[in-house]
């Protein structure tokens, strides 16, 4: 099993995708493992998007994510950072709705900023994230008893 840590962006909850969202996550195998609704403040969202701070659109980025609450999740599932990487689709949302037309950011995205969803890059990213938003929660595979 694999944890990656999936968040549904202020666009996303504002129009009202959430539902939607968290269908296709329970449909494509996904155990919602954790879930939190929070308001990034500027200082949490910048920390959050530190790789991005030296880039243009980086102000602008902070302004968007702390524009309304986000909620994010812990999703657990084989394979689930690649999985729920293909499943968001690619970043810029317009690519999205041509390239990849039943991906989530297809469906509920804008453009390059305002892509609607979020999903850990690597196994090193979910374990950080992860921590980032739910603390000590385990962010490593788990083993499951049967
Ligand atoms: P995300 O996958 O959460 O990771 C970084 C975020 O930065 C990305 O989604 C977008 O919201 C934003 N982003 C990435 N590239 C651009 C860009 N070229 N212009 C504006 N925002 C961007």
């Amino acid at each position: 099993m694999e944890r990656t840590l999936a968040m549904i962006k202020p666009d996303g909850l504002s129009g009202n995708h959430m539902e939607k969202i968290k269908e296709v996550i329970l449909d494509s195998g996904f155990e919602i493992v954790e879930e939190a609704v929070v308001q990034l403040d500027a200082q949490r969202a910048s920390l959050f998007y530190v790789e991005h701070s030296s880039r243009s659109f980086f102000d602008s980025l902070v302004k968007y994510m702390t524009s309304g609450p986000v909620l994010v999740m812990i999703l657990e599932r084989p394979d689930a950072i690649l999985h729920w990487r293909v499943l968001i689709g690619p970043t810029d949302a317009r690519k999205a709705k041509t390239s990849h037309p039943n991906s989530i950011r297809a469906m509920c995205g804008v453009d390059s900023e305002k892509n609607c969803v979020h999903g850990s890059d690597s196994p090193q990213s979910a374990a950080r994230e992860i921590l980032f938003f739910f603390g000590d929660v385990r962010s490593d595979t788990v083993e499951h008893d049967e």
